[in-house]
């Protein structure tokens, strides 16, 4: 969700899909924000490859120009109007091209973005792809077109996304969608709506057919995967209503984990985002008994100190969460964690901020997603707060967090030092053509020379030397 969530991600880059025969229409289409943002970008580009459009990475020469946008931090609104201006440039060149807003600023803003920005086209949010093609219909008579409803049961697990352009190893999978846990932070659920978990069975599919595909890897995605919960469809909020059978036939996230890995022994499996309220020890002992599911868990943890948790809403105390960071390493001694951080919330005082760093010391994450605070409209720490950290304190402690998780980041790397790991390889190191380029279980980095290796390969590596990020080694076989 550099608005990543879930995990690092790329930024903006035009998404890739392989011709279908006979398409003439040509799409750009381009994603900020969360893993979810990408995975349902290539929802939509298949959507559309049913309507006659190909993607192209050349802006000039759409027909039709989505952007699937982030509306967590001010920020990433803004990168995303500044990407606006610039397809207002291009469309002088080519009158003819369409421009759609897709995902959390669509739904946030909903008409009010074609009275603002021009340019748009076509505002849809993240619950209404499927009707894209009513909607371009509308564009094409020359009418604004807008659909934001969101949707009680809407999981797109009845479509299949084509995903050609990456690396070919690593794909997501989406488990659930939206979130019902009303962080007061945060705008995710208001755009992104009530949660509600697919179907098991058509992840199931999906991964089967990632699978064949060759692909190795596979991240299930959700903004609260631990709460994914399957009872034959409907908002997780309405379980308490089940009937009898729906409850005891029910799937939880644990048993989800079981079943995926055990289908696919040979395929790796991650799964973002863990909310610590949520994560029960069924699922920490379904990763301990699957050498193929990754030991790796993001475990946001926002605040280090119990009162700034309670403001926020999040359903935890600081030493619960202490106590869930024991769990973890009995249960899976080697795992990699990491988290994200929110520094200046409302009312944090310098001793909040300091219970923060403590907190850090005592985890040593592996890695961190560190931002400031940053006000968001319609949110109850909008509504019921005032945003009264200075900016400048905001910004010194957020720098003190990203000392320290530098700190951390470099000690739980150099302790693979002189260690053989497992790595996947998904690509060619950014730094050098002669190197391959993958990640351990626990998603650090790893590069090492090419030899006769290739993507795809999972092989085992001699680390012998490490930067505060990349581990550096060599190939000593096949895992
Ligand atoms: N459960 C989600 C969280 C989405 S938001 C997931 O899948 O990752 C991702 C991160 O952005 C949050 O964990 C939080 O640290 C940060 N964030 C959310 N709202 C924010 C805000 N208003 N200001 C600053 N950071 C925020
Ligand atoms: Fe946001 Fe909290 Fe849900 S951070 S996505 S409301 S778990």
């Amino acid at each position: 969700m550099e608005e990543k969530t879930i995990d690092e991600n790329k930024q903006g880059e035009a998404l890739i899909l392989e011709a279908k025969k006979g398409n003439t229409r040509k799409l750009f289409i381009e994603s900020y924000g969360c893993q979810m943002n990408f995975s349902d970008s290539e929802i939509v580009a298949s959507i559309l490859a049913d309507q006659g459009f190909n993607t192209t990475t050349l802006l000039e020469e759409a027909d039709l120009v989505l952007v699937n946008t982030c509306s967590i931090r001010d920020k990433a609104e803004q990168t995303v109007r500044k990407r606006l201006e610039k397809y207002n440039a291009v469309k002088k060149i080519n009158p003819g091209m369409k421009v759609g807003v897709l995902g959390c600023m669509a739904e946030r803003l909903k008409s009010k973005f074609l009275e603002e920005e021009k340019i748009v086209d076509m505002v849809v949010g993240p619950d209404a792809y499927k009707d894209l093609p009513n909607l371009l219909q509308e564009v094409e008579e020359g009418r604004d077109a807008v659909n934001v409803i969101l949707s009680k049961d809407e999981t797109y697990g009845d479509i299949a996304p084509v995903r050609l352009g990456g690396n070919g190893v690593t794909a997501f999978v989406s488990i659930t969608r939206g979130c019902d846990n009303m962080c007061t932070f945060c705008v995710v659920p208001f755009t992104r709506g009530r949660e509600r978990s697919r179907d098991p069975q058509s992840i199931l599919e999906e991964v089967n057919d990632l699978a064949v595909k060759g692909y190795k890897e596979i991240t299930l995605l959700g903004q609260n995967v631990d709460s994914y919960l399957w009872y034959g469809g409907g908002l997780k909020k309405d379980f308490k209503n089940a009937s009898d059978i729906q409850k005891a036939t029910a799937t939880n996230f644990a048993q989800l984990l079981d079943m995926v890995a055990t289908a696919h022994p040979g395929m790796r499996i991650r799964f973002s985002t863990s909310n610590p309220q949520d994560m029960t020890e069924d699922v920490l002992h379904s990763m301990a008994k699957h050498k193929n599911i990754c030991n790796y868990i993001h475990l946001p943890v926002q605040s280090g100190s119990t009162r700034v948790l309670k403001e926020m809403n999040r359903q935890h105390t600081r030493e619960e969460y202490m106590a869930l960071i024991d769990k973890i390493r009995e249960i899976i001694p080697d795992c990699g964690i990491s988290q994200d951080i929110i520094a200046g919330f409302p009312t944090e005082t310098e001793e909040d901020h300091l219970d923060t760093l403590s907190l850090m010391e005592y985890v040593k994450y592996d890695f961190g997603f560190m931002f400031v605070y940053s006000e968001r409209p319609g949110t109850l720490a909008e509504r019921k707060m005032e945003d009264d950290v200075p900016m400048e304190a905001k910004k010194r402690r957020l720098t003190e967090i990203i000392d320290l998780q530098q700190k951390h980041s470099a000690y739980r790397t150099k302790q693979f030092v002189g260690k053989t790991v497992e790595v996947l390889i998904e690509k060619e190191s950014k730094k050098s053509d002669q190197y391959w380029s993958g990640r351990i279980p626990q998603n650090t980095v790893a590069v090492f020379p090419k030899e006769n290796y290739k993507p795809g390969d999972l092989v085992m590596v001699k680390i012998e030397e490490c930067t505060s990020t990349t581990l550096i080694g060599k190939a000593v076989g096949y895992s």
